[in-house]
C-alpha cells in the first residue's frame, strides 16, 4: 500500500486571475479534480491534499472526494509543501507518491511505475518527458541512465537551458522522504525550497535515483492561460475520439465541446458547434443541430434538437423536437411529439403529447394537455411580481396568436381563446373565450380624413 500527496496550495500568479490556479475548470471540472481522480484511480492508503492559497475554496471543490488536507501557511516551494504532509504521513512507512495540482494529463499507470520503481529498490522515482520547448521547466542533469539532479529555469546557465529533458513533477519515494526533506534548503534564485532537489539528496546518501520516461503530452503543467487551453484542447480531443469509437457521428468534431459527464449512444449526430454540459444524455439516434447548447438535458431516442437551441434541464421523450432557436430551461418536459419552435422559452412546464407551440411563446409554470396548440406570440403571465402562479391548458385546447393566461388560470379541454385575448378567469371545457374589445368599422372614416388633410 501507498500514500499519496497532492501539491496545491500555489497561487498561480500568471494566471492573472482570483481564483486559486488549481480550481481553474478544465472541461466544466477543476484541473485539481483530474489530479485527484488519478491518484484516486491507484487506490492509496490515504490521500492528502496541501493546501494554502485559496484554502477553503480548494477544499469544497474537493467536498466530495475521501481527501485529507495538509495546509502550508506560506507558499515556500514544492519542498516545504510537501513538508506540511508529515503530520499525516510521517509514521508512513513508503511508498509515497507526489503529484501536482498542476499537472491534470497524468495517466494513473505512469504514476504506476513510479511506485514500481520504488518498490523494486530505487529510493527515489522521478518522471521526466522530452519536450520541444522546455522553457519553464526544470531540466534534468544526467550521466549517462544515471540522474544526478534538477536545475529550475531561474537558476540554469545557458548550456542547462539546452537541455530538452525536464522533471514532470511526480514523484515516488521511500521512507526516507521527510528526514531527507529537512535536508533542502532554499539557496536559489526564487529563495525557495524545491522538491527537486530531493534527487541530490538521496544520491548523496547513497539511495538510488530512478527516472521514468514518459510521453511529453502528459506531463504538461499548466501555469499560464495558454497552457490551460492547450491541455483543455487535448482533453477533449480524447473525449471526441472516445465517443466517436463508440458510434457517434460528429460533423467538424474539432468545433464542438462537451464535458466527461455527457452519455451519448450510438448513431447520434452532432453538428458543428454543439456544446454538451453537465448530466446531459443523448439517446440513440438522435440528432442536435449546429450550435445548440445542452446542459442537464436528456434526449430520449429520437427526440431532435434543431440549430441554435439553449436548453438545460430540459427532458425531451422520443419524437419531440426543439428548435431552430427554442430555449428550454429547467424543468421543460417535452413528452411524445410535442414540438417547441423558433422562440420559443418553456420552463417548469409540461407539454404533453403531440402539443404544438411552434412560434414566439412564452410557457412557465404551465401544463400543457395532450394535442394542444399553443399560437404565435401566447404568453403565460405566471409572475404577479411577488409570486410564481400555474397555468393549466386542458388537451386538445387551442390558444389564439397573442394571447396572455393570466395565471392562476384554466383552460379546459378542447376549449378555444380567441387570438389576442387576456385570459384572467377559467374557461370551461369546449367553450370559446374571446377576451378583447371587439372591432368597430366606421364606413368611410379614413377617407373623410385624408380629404381633410388634403
Ligand atoms: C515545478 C518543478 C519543476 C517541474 C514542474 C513540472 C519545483 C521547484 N519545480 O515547477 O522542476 O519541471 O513543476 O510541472 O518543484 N506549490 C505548493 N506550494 C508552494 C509552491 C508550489 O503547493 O510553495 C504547488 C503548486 O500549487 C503547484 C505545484 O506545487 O500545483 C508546482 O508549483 P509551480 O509553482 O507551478 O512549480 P513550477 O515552477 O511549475
Ligand atoms: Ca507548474
Amino acid at each position: 500500500m501507498h500514500a499519496h500527496v497532492i501539491l496545491a496550495a500555489g497561487q498561480g500568479t500568471r494566471m492573472k486571475s482570483r481564483l486559486p490556479k488549481v480550481l481553474h475548470p478544465l472541461l466544466g471540472k477543476p484541473m485539481l479534480a483530474y489530479a485527484v481522480e488519478a491518484a484516486l484511480a491507484l487506490d492509496p492508503k490515504r490521500l492528502i491534499v496541501v493546501v494554502g492559497h485559496g484554502a477553503e475554496a480548494v477544499k469544497e471543490a474537493l467536498r466530495d472526494y475521501p481527501v485529507a488536507f495538509a495546509q502550508q501557511k506560506e507558499q515556500l516551494g514544492t519542498a516545504h509543501a510537501l513538508l506540511q504532509a508529515e503530520p499525516l504521513l510521517g509514521d508512513f512507512p513508503g511508498p509515497v507518491l507526489v503529484t501536482q495540482g498542476d499537472t491534470p494529463l497524468l495517466r494513473p499507470e505512469t504514476l504506476g511505475a513510479l511506485l514500481k520503481g520504488v518498490r523494486e529498490g530505487a529510493g527515489m522515482a522521478l518522471l521526466t518527458v522530452e519536450l520541444e520547448d522546455p522553457t519553464g521547466y526544470g531540466r534534468i542533469l544526467r550521466e549517462g541512465e544515471e540522474v544526478l539532479g534538477n536545475v529550475e529555469e531561474k537558476d540554469a546557465s545557458p548550456e542547462v537551458r539546452a537541455i530538452r529533458e525536464v522533471n514532470a513533477g511526480a514523484y515516488a519515494f521511500d521512507g526516507f522522504l521527510f528526514q531527507a526533506l529537512k535536508e533542502v534548503g532554499n539557496q536559489n534564485a526564487q529563495g525557495e525550497y524545491y522538491l527537486p532537489d530531493l534527487i541530490a539528496i538521496y544520491r548523496a546518501h547513497g539511495r538510488r535515483v530512478a527516472a521514468v520516461r514518459g510521453v511529453a503530452e502528459e506531463a504538461l503543467g499548466v501555469n499560464t492561460r495558454e497552457e490551460l487551453a492547450r491541455v483543455e484542447g487535448i482533453l477533449l480531443a480524447q473525449l471526441r475520439s472516445v465517443w466517436m469509437r463508440r458510434g457517434v457521428r460528429m460533423v467538424l468534431p474539432e468545433s464542438i465541446y462537451l464535458e466527461p459527464s455527457v452519455e451519448l449512444a450510438p448513431d447520434v449526430t452532432l453538428w458543428p458547434g454543439v456544446v454538451l454540459k453537465g448530466r446531459t444524455r443523448i439517446g440513440e439516434g438522435c440528432e442536435v443541430g449546429p450550435y445548440a447548447v445542452l446542459e442537464d438535458t436528456v434526449l430520449e431516442p429520437g427526440a431532435r434538437v434543431l440549430a441554435h437551441t439553449v436548453a438545460q434541464g430540459a427532458h425531451l421523450h422520443p419524437g419531440a423536437d426543439a428548435g431552430p432557436f427554442a430555449r428550454l430551461r429547467p424543468g421543460a418536459v417535452l413528452m411524445e411529439e410535442a414540438h417547441v419552435g423558433n422562440f420559443v422559452e418553456v420552463k417548469k412546464s409540461v407539454l404533453h403529447k403531440g402539443v404544438k407551440a411552434g412560434h414566439l411563446a412564452y410557457l412557465g409554470d404551465a401544463e400543457v394537455g395532450e394535442g394542444a396548440n399553443i399560437g404565435a406570440g401566447v404568453i403565460t403571465a405566471n409572475y404577479d411580481g411577488k409570486r410564481k402562479h400555474r397555468t393549466e391548458i386542458g388537451k386538445g385546447a387551442f390558444i389564439g396568436s397573442n394571447s396572455v393566461l393570466v395565471a392562476p388560470v384554466k383552460v379546459g379541454d378542447h376549449a378555444l381563446v380567441g387570438a389576442g385575448s387576456v385570459i384572467t378567469h377559467e374557461v370551461p371545457s369546449e367553450a370559446l373565450a374571446v377576451a378583447r374589445s371587439r372591432q368597430r368599422n366606421l364606413e368611410g372614416y379614413a377617407r373623410k380624413k385624408l380629404l381633410e388633410e388634403g
